[in-house]
């Protein structure tokens, strides 16, 4: 038995939420591996919509057991919202007893949030575009060897640990950016979330995972952001705080890179970004806005306008080798419906050259990209079950996909709701 994995291949809201509830029901277990409440999944079905934060999105099937690993940072504050918002919806968590969360995740202060908000503030037009729920800082805070993990929450000295790191904040906040505020309350708030959160069962994920496997058992890996945000091969300094590639998996888990099985890449059958960045096939025009429009374009937790483009193939190319993707899911074909011509960025042209590889310096240097013309397809395939139903120019572009990226596309996804997912190969 392998740990499979499924992460996105863009610059995140591929729908990864939406394919890891599809594919649960046939996985033990989900277990999310970096990221926080930055991420936002959006799950539908039975005419219900869930947007899952910090909680793998395997929590609505019976025979499912979650994981929140120990490369995911956690806010309490964030997390016990969430926790309670499906317990109004009728998911009680705690007493589905289908979740459990690393004692290793590092936590998110309330003072790190206010880090985040300060920085970018003080970026003025360079800004990151963060999500400000202050995940650079907690990173930060873990590499700086400073950070404290939920698992300290039990430790006797946990206080004195939060308000030596908390000084450490206030200070920098006084120095480096003039302020002073009364976070009173949001303490409050950290420590009854923690109260909360510390009733679930608190383990090694390490040790969970690879229990998991030597009793057989199935086990998806579930990333958050996407490729093009890992903080070591995104288009730094415009990326998350983490690694959301296929290592990642291994370092946010526990898990030893042979164990990895096969590696799931989820895209959008065109392009979208928030924040700031790179953005090669950007269209800043009525083109772009209808594609804000037609696929919802913003965002699941901050609602800003997502920055949407064609589909870029030399992206989609390095993300697929930087995670060994060996099946393709590719989502919102719906929403491309009507154009009469739809367009692949195959190369870019970039100093001079024509190149098909995205460049180091892609945030100084914009490429500009080389537009192949597809024919657009006018069927509405929402409500398509079956391959064979698949309209003919979505076909050719398809294959057309399959053949640059050298890589099946496994399931194809005409809508939102779980039931509107194809499996092709
Ligand atoms: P994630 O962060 O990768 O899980 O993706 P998000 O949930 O942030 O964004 C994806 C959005 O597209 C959500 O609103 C989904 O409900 C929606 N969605 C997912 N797949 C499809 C699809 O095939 N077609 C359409 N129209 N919407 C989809
Ligand atoms: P999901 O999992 C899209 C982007 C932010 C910003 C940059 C850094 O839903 O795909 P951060 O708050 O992480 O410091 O922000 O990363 N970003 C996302 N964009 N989807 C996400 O998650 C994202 N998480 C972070 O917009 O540009
Ligand atoms: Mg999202």
């Amino acid at each position: 038995m392998a740990v499979d994995v499924l992460l996105g291949l863009q610059w995140g809201d591929e729908g990864k939420g939406k394919i890891v509830d599809v594919l649960s029901p046939d996985y033990d277990l989900i277990a999310r591996f970096q990221g926080g409440p930055n991420a936002g999944h959006t799950l539908e079905f039975e005419g219900k919509k869930f947007v899952l934060n910090t909680i793998p999105s395997g929590i609505f099937f019976e025979n499912t057991m979650n994981l929140i690993g120990n490369g995911v940072v956690i806010d309490p504050v964030a997390l016990k919202k969430e926790l309670e918002s499906l317990k109004g919806a009728g998911h009680d968590l705690l007493a589905k007893k289908n979740l459990m969360i690393a004692k290793k995740a590092h936590l998110i202060l309330p003072t790190h949030r206010l880090l985040d908000a300060a920085s970018e503030k003080r970026m003025g037009d360079s800004k990151i575009g963060s999500t400000l729920k202050g995940i650079g800082p907690a990173y930060m805070d873990k590499t700086g060897r400073n950070g404290l993990r939920l698992g300290d929450f039990t430790l006797p000295d946990f206080k004195e640990r939060y308000h030596k790191l908390v000084n450490k904040h206030k200070y920098i906040l006084q120095l480096l950016y003039s302020e002073i505020i009364d976070f009173r309350e949001q303490e409050k708030e950290f420590f009854q979330a923690l109260d909360l959160i510390s009733q679930f069962p608190l383990v090694d994920s390490e040790h969970v995972v690879n229990d998991y496997l030597k009793k057989g058992k199935k086990i998806l890996a579930e990333g958050a952001q996407g490729t093009l945000l890992d903080i070591d091969f995104g288009s730094y300094p415009f990326v998350t705080s983490s690694n959301t590639t296929t290592a990642g998996a291994c370092t946010g888990l526990g898990i030893a890179p042979n164990q990895i099985g096969e590696v799931i890449g989820v895209f959008k059958a065109y392009c979208t970004r928030v924040g700031g960045g790179p953005f090669p096939t950007e269209l800043d025009n009525e083109t772009g806005e209808e594609l804000r429009f037609k696929g919802h374009e913003f965002g699941a937790i901050t609602g800003r306008s997502r920055r949407t483009g064609w589909i870029d193939l030399p992206a989609l190319k390095y993300a697929i080798m930087i995670n060994g993707v060996n099946q393709l899911v590719m989502t919102k074909a719906d929403v491309l419906r009507g154009f009469e011509q739809i367009y692949a960025c195959t190369h870019y042209h970039y100093n001079g050259e024509v190149i098909d590889y995205m460049p180091y310096d892609i945030h100084a240097i914009q490429p500009v990209p080389v537009l192949q013309e597809i024919d657009g397809w006018q069927e509405d395939i929402t409500g398509i079950t079956a391959a064979d139903q698949i309209p003919a120019n979505l076909n050719t572009y398809i294959k057309f996909l399959e053949k640059e990226l050298g890589v099946p596309v496994k399931y194809l996804s005409v809508g939102p709701d779980r039931k509107q997912t194809l499996i092709l190969n």
